[in-house]
């Protein structure tokens, strides 16, 4: 199963997804393409080190739909669309053509704290646990059927920072665990059959 990994930043989720497919920990899935909107990214270094194809897709400047019919060329091979801190939303222009197969990691327990900076939102809660959530993308924001999840508990003195790299050890776990059951038959998302006609 050919994965197109999105990516807009640090990439340790996609570092962790490279990882566990050199451990031969993917089961028969394999990352064919990492495509990033931000050019700078520190991801797109992290996939040109593990010898993957990595493009750089500036949303800058580009109308929505010009950017999703770029992003939609790149991924032309590929079966499943991992969003591994991917800070654009995507419509149904780009999600129709993957028919359910995109998959995206939000740092917190779905439905809370939805959209931008989840782990500042759950301090500024007074959250006693958070969380990783693995989950279908939809046109909702952070809205689509869950996958998986696991909880992260909020520890005294905890920063948006400190509460976040503790979510991201719990996340690079969970993420390629969701997607070696993907591949593997285990979770069955919508049909793999051809892309529909445009
Ligand atoms: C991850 O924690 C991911 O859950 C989050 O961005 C981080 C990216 O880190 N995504 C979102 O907040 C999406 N709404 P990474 O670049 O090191 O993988």
């Amino acid at each position: 199963m050919n994965l197109g990994v999105l990516v807009s930043g640090t990439g340790t989720n996609l570092q962790a997804l490279l990882d566990a497919e050199a451990r031969g920990e993917l089961g028969a899935a394999r990352i064919a393409i990492v495509i990033s909107n931000n050019p700078g990214a520190a991801a797109l270094a992290r996939a040109t080190a593990a010898g993957k194809p990595a493009l750089a897709i500036d949303h800058r400047g580009l109308a929505r739909m010009a950017f999703e019919d770029l992003l939609i060329a790149g991924l032309r091979e590929v079966e499943l669309v991992v969003l591994a801190g991917f800070m654009r939303v995507l419509t149904p222009h780009f999600l129709d053509r993957f028919a359910g197969r995109v998959i995206n990691t939000h740092p917190s327990l779905l439905p809370a704290f939805p959209g931008m900076d989840a782990p500042g939102q759950a301090i500024a809660a007074g959250a006693k646990e958070s969380g990783v959530t693995v989950h279908v993308v939809d046109a909702s924001v952070d809205g689509g059927p869950v996958l998986a999840q696991v909880a992260v508990p909020v520890v005294a003195g905890d920063t948006a920072e400190t509460l976040h790299l503790r979510i991201q050890a719990a996340e690079h776990v969970l993420l390629p665990r969701i997607v070696r059951e993907i591949a593997d038959g285990r979770i069955v998302l919508a049909s793999p059959g051809p892309p529909r006609a445009e």
